[in-house]
């Protein structure tokens, strides 16, 4: 099959490049565009190290063909800190000691920025005047997707929960 051009965003940053049309997103960020910071786990959808924001929306890229991208905008873990200065979420993560292995990681907080961003906490602290055990349950159910084998759970929720009660949107 003939390679398709695909054009997108990237980082913020406009990218041109030649695909082959059966080729993931995930792999093309990883293999063509050394990105690796996001990750292949199961390649199968069940895991969510692969998540990254597509225009604002968590996705898992290893479910997406690259092809279907044009004129999108991608975020990877490598898109979030602007220079030195590391997103909230990432600080969180690291305050929080969030992380084990840190294979899924980046996953997580691409999963996290689109969580915060799809506005459910929003809604929890509009209906339940901001109780923390049904924000919790919400940053769970809504975060099961991600998978951590280090069980790092419990720390994740806390960094999660940490940047919702000090922000409205990220
Ligand atoms: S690698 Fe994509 S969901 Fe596991
Ligand atoms: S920190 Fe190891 S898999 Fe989550």
């Amino acid at each position: 099959m003939d390679p398709l051009l695909l054009n997108f965003s990237v980082n913020g940053q406009s990218r041109s490049i030649s695909v082959d049309a059966s080729a993931t997103l995930l792999d093309v960020l990883r293999e063509q565009l050394a990105l690796s910071g996001t990750k292949k786990g199961c390649d199968h959808g069940q895991c969510g190290a692969c998540t990254v924001l597509v225009d604002g929306r968590r996705i898992n890229a290893c479910l997406t063909l690259a092809a279907m991208q044009e004129g999108r905008s991608i975020t990877t873990i490598e898109g979030l800190a602007d220079g030195d200065v590391l997103h909230d979420l990432q600080k969180a993560f690291i305050e929080h000691d969030a992380f084990q292995c840190g294979y899924c990681t980046p996953g997580q907080i691409c999963s996290a920025v689109g969580f915060i961003n799809e506005g459910h906490a929003d809604a929890v602290k509009s209906r339940d005047a901001g109780s923390d055990d049904t924000l919790r349950d919400v940053i769970r159910e809504f975060m099961s997707g991600n998978l951590c084998r280090c069980g790092a759970y419990t720390n994740i929720v806390d960094a999660i929960m940490h940047v919702v009660q000090e922000r409205e949107r990220i």
